[in-house]
């Protein structure tokens, strides 16, 4: 003890005499004496660059790539994120948690509540809806300690609408899943999580996704998929942006600088940071100096192998710095530097609200003849049949898999390749939904594998209610646009089984769970249809509500359902010739026709058009005027009269179209809508401005001899109505 005491005297006497040898002084080193910080009113790009000028390579390293081992799948990062970068405490950095949340908080988090599909969303035109939805995904990120979200799927679906990812994404219009995307990712951010915009770009197949090699020219590349990341990134200012497996015009997405240099950051000027897909990373050099600013989820590229690059003079060290700058920018715009993380329970009960608010306002009545709504208390017998809608509603898987609030219903189908994994059943019953509706009818279940049965069964029965459903999932497209079982080992043959009941029961009513488009070869023969999208966590209680008229549906369809996939710009899906080589997907087929504007140009009928969704009221739209003086300066505005003329309140969207003069080349598109409420009778006046500078580019198209949004001379049509071939409406103005 003496001992001690002396030696520690002696220290302190050589630290006061300032003559410490080298060993004293390891042993104290001081923490670093930094200028002083901004203060929390100076901007993210201030407050960045003074971090950026504390830290050493190593850290700096340390923030551009991922924190996952390169096994990543077989491992539980902290706090079941997707992906993690660790903190640097010394700077008060704190750690970036991601999560999934297209359609609610995915991967393995936790219990989170599991909104309609994305599409659903986007099906409800209604933006106040879509922050709803977003501030669910936010609040829950960060109720679970989660601060970058992975969601915000843009990839225009009506491309490839097999893709197994089409219920994340928003439809076909870059205008309507700009938007609503937007609402989304502003909502998040507004919660201070980092949100994310994705997969940039072209990423509409999963069939080869690694290895897809999309051709496509600068004009449609910039008036389609990318004006729809161009308006959610400006409407939201969104900090990150996920940069995708495929290749574009022969270069990954993570390495392509036409993509993310020229466009995003240059012309776009986006000024957060490129994440990259998670191992879409292939390079280290070409990565970094072709725009990447992140490698998820590990280390391989932007590791050691990026310091030796920058050490050898390969990378500057300028863009090291510019990485960092801008992950750090991001943490400080959303403000996760200055709202300390809390975790908490989530608030299931509001969230589980607006979810059902979605589906309601998002389900889309393909048709009735009259059979809907039915009349709860005037019906006796009713059959429900097929698609566990005794237990629940169907899910979409992969990534984007949310984990409901109570745990899965169900999990079916065997995890294989290609399956990512089972399919997901969220515990909401319609069976016990539409009980609740007709407290004095006996309804019976009948499950569906047994056409003949559930024939019987409806032939028994005032009304048949069939649902039918369609399993989709990252990792596999469907391979066609029936209903096709792919979860069970004996498959289920839904359009057999709405026929054999639709035969024995002229009021069926067929309830579709799915992502996208579908073919209806029974639709003739059916009374009713109602597309419920993936419904979410309160999806059984919103479709009955539906069904039973204590709701009006409203939604409109994001995405066009063609009349058969022989329609579709290219009818089979272009497959891989092995998993590595390279395969090309000829994009320039519907160049800047994407979705609508592909059936319009080439004169095909759909079976469902892009904007269209019934309505158990009527609407008549009227009067349209225009802005006398449309420059190409101010846009134009323009404005209808919407009556209800009904016997029940409802809502209506009306949708405005344009068609640029001959000279652009273009047929018309979306340039604007409003969704308005209207009791039976009432009538407004709605009026739409569509201003020339909008982040939607609505006059212009893309000159690719200047590289520049151009607004043509001529006459310009403005098309007004319901659906994009429901325009009864129409006006012109002169651009000089
Ligand atoms: C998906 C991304 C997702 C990531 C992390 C990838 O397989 O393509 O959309 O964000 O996994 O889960």
């Amino acid at each position: 003890m003496r001992k001690l005491a002396a030696f520690l005297s002696l220290v302190f006497l050589i630290m006061l005499s300032g003559c410490g040898g080298s060993t004293s002084s390891t042993t104290t080193t001081p923490p670093p004496v930094l200028p002083p910080s901004p203060p929390a009113t100076a901007s993210a790009d201030v407050r960045a660059d003074y971090v950026v000028g504390q830290l050493t390579i190593d850290e700096k390293i340390q923030l551009v790539h991922g924190g996952a081992a390169t096994d990543w799948w077989n491992h539980t990062l902290p706090r079941g994120a997707a992906g993690y970068v660790p903190g640097i405490l010394r700077m008060g950095i704190p750690a970036q948690y991601s999560a999934d949340g297209s359609v609610g908080v995915g991967n393995r988090v936790g219990q989170a509540t599991a909104l309609p599909s994305s599409m659903a969303s986007a099906a409800t035109w209604n933006l106040n809806n879509a922050y709803r939805y977003g501030q669910v995904i936010g609040t829950e990120m960060r109720a679970f300690g989660m601060n970058v979200n992975l969601g915000g799927n843009i990839n225009l679906s009506g491309r490839e609408p097999r893709n197994g990812r089409t219920f994340e994404t928003k439809g076909e219009d870059p205008l309507l899943a700009g938007k609503i995307t937007a609402a989304h990712l502003k909502a998040i951010q507004d919660q201070h999580v980092v949100a994310g915009i994705k997969h940039y770009a072209f990423n509409d197949q999963e069939t080869g996704r690694f290895t897809a090699n999309v051709l496509i020219d600068e004009r449609a590349a910039r008036e389609t998929d990318l004006l729809a990341f161009e308006i959610g990134m400006k409407d939201s200012n969104v900090q990150s942006v996920m940069c995708s497996y495929n290749l574009v015009n022969g270069e990954h997405g993570c390495e392509n600088s036409y993509l993310l240099n020229s466009v995003l950051k240059s012309d776009l000027g986006f000024q957060g940071f490129v994440i990259s897909d998670w191992d879409a990373t292939h390079t280290t050099v070409k990565a970094a100096l072709n725009g990447m600013d992140q490698e998820q989820p590990e280390t391989l590229y932007f590791g050691s192998t990026l310091k030796q690059a920058i050490q050898s003079g390969q990378v500057p060290e300028t863009r090291l710095n510019d990485m960092v700058h801008r992950i750090l920018r991001a943490m400080f715009a959303v403000g996760i530097f200055d709202f300390p993380e809390s975790i908490k329970p989530i608030d299931a009960n509001t969230n589980a609200a607006i979810a059902q608010e979605t589906e309601e306002q998002g389900a889309v009545l393909l048709k009735n003849n009259g059979v809907l709504p039915l009349n709860g208390p005037g019906l006796t017998k009713i059959a429900v049949i097929g698609s566990h809608a005794d237990i629940g509603v169907l899910s979409g898987g992969g990534s984007a898999q949310v984990t409901p609030v109570g745990g899965p219903a169900l999990t079916e189908g065997t995890p294989c390749p290609p399956c990512w994994a089972p399919a997901v059943w969220h515990p909401s019953s319609p069976l016990n939904a539409i009980k609740g509706k007709a407290p004095s009818a006996s309804v019976t279940f009948n499950d569906g594998t047994n056409a003949g049965a559930a024939a019987a069964l409806a032939a028994n029965s005032d009304v048949a209610i069939v649902f039918v459903s369609q399993w989709e999932s990252e990792g596999m497209d469907v391979p066609s646009l029936n209903f096709i079982d792919v979860i069970h080992s004996t498959p289920i043959d839904q359009d057999a089984l709405v026929s054999a009941v639709a035969a024995a029961n002229p009021k069926t009513i067929v309830v579709m769970e799915n992502g996208g488009p579908k073919v209806m070869p029974w639709l003739g023969n059916v009374g009713g249809v109602l597309e419920a999208w993936y419904p979410g966590q309160r999806g059984g209680e919103a479709i009955a509500n539906i069904l039973f008229g204590d709701v009006n549906p409203s939604g409109k369809l994001p995405i066009t359902f063609p009349a058969s996939v022989n329609d579709l710009p290219r009818p089979i899906i272009a497959v891989p010739p092995d998993s590595t080589t390279s395969f090309d997907v000829d994009y320039n087929i519907d160049g800047i026709n994407v979705g609508y504007k592909w059936y319009d140009s080439k004169g095909l009928t759909p079976l469902f058009p892009f904007g269209f969704g019934l309505s158990y009221t009527t609407f008549a739209i009227s009067n349209l005027q225009l802005t006398p003086n449309a420059t190409a300066n101010t846009g134009f505005q323009v404005s209808a009269d919407v009556q209800n003329t009904g016997l029940r309140s409802g809502a209506e969207v009306v949708q405005v179209y344009l068609e640029l003069p001959s000279s652009s080349g273009e047929s018309k598109r979306l340039v604007g809508w409003e969704k308005v409420s209207l009791a039976a009778n009432q009538k407004q006046t709605v009026t739409i401005q569509v201003a020339a500078n909008d982040s939607a580019q609505p006059l212009a198209y893309w000159d690719t001899s200047t590289h520049a949004w151009r607004i043509p001379s001529g006459t310009f049509t403005v098309y007004v109505g319901n659906s994009s071939r429901d325009l009864t409406q129409a006006g012109m103005f002169t651009v000089p």
